[in-house]
C-alpha cells in the first residue's frame, strides 16, 4: 500500500494555482496597457508577499527553513537523476527549492518593474519597460524548466507531484522512506 503523507497546506496550494493562473493570463492574454493586466499583476505580487510571510510562520513544509538554498544538495540530486537512485523528499527537493527562489524573486522583479510603469516618475521610461519584458521572458524559460522537472521527477520517483499540489498529499511508493 502506498503511504499518504500530508505536505502542502491550503494556502500553499491556493497560492500556487492562483499564481499560475495570474501569470499565464498576463503573459499570454491580457492587454498590458489595460487596467486588468495591472490588477492581475499586482494581485500576483501581493500573493508572493503573503507567501514570503507564510515562509516564516507557516507549517513545516511551507517554511523556507524546510528548503534552504543548497547548491551542493542540488548537485547530488542531479547525480541521482543521472544514476537513477531514488530519494524522495517530503517537502521541496533541493533543485525544486532553487527553482522556487528563482521564481519568487523573478515574480517580484516583474511586479515592481510593472508597477513602476504606472507611476508618473517611471511612465514611458524605455529601460523599465524592457526590463519588465526581460524578466517575463526569464520567468517563461524558468516555468518551462519547472514544469519539465516536475513531470520528469514525478516519473523517476513514482510520486505524482502535480497531484500533491492539488490535494495536499504525497502518495509515497512502498519501500521508500521519504525525508
Ligand atoms: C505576473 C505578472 C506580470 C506579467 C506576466 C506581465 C507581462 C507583461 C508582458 C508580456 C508585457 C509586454 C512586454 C513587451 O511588450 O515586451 C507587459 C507590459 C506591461 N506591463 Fe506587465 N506583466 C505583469 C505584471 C504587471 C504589473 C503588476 C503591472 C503594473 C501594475 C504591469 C504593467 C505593464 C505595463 C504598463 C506594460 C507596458 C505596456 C505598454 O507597452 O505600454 N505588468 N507585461
Ligand atoms: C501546469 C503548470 C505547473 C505545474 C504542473 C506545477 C507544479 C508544481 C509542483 C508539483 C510544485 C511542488 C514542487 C515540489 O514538489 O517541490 C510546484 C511549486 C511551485 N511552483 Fe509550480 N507548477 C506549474 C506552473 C507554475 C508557474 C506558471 C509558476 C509561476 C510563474 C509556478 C511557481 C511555483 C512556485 C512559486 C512553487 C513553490 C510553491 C510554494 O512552496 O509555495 N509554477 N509547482
Amino acid at each position: 500500500m502506498p503511504r499518504k503523507v500530508r505536505v502542502w497546506d491550503p494556502f500553499v496550494r491556493i497560492f500556487h494555482w492562483s499564481v499560475v493562473g495570474g501569470f499565464l493570463a498576463n503573459a499570454i492574454f491580457t492587454n498590458p496597457e489595460k487596467s486588468l493586466h495591472h490588477t492581475i499583476g499586482l494581485t500576483v505580487l501581493g500573493l508572493v508577499a503573503l507567501r514570503l510571510v507564510w515562509g516564516l510562520i507557516g507549517p513545516r513544509h511551507a517554511r523556507f527553513s524546510d528548503f534552504p538554498p543548497n547548491p551542493a544538495a542540488a548537485m547530488d540530486q542531479m547525480r541521482e537523476m543521472a544514476t537513477g537512485r531514488r530519494r524522495i523528499h517530503l517537502g521541496h527537493s533541493p533543485l525544486g527549492a532553487l527553482m522556487i527562489y528563482n521564481l519568487l524573486l523573478t515574480l517580484i522583479a516583474i511586479g515592481v518593474t510593472g508597477y513602476m510603469q504606472t507611476t508618473v516618475a517611471w511612465f514611458g521610461v524605455e529601460w523599465v519597460e524592457e526590463l519588465h519584458g526581460a524578466f517575463v521572458t526569464w520567468a517563461e524559460i524558468s516555468v518551462a524548466l519547472h514544469v519539465l522537472a516536475v513531470f520528469t521527477e514525478s516519473r523517476r520517483l513514482g510520486v505524482n507531484l502535480p497531484r500533491s499540489m492539488l490535494t495536499g498529499y504525497k502518495s509515497l511508493p512502498e519501500a521508500s522512506s521519504g525525508e
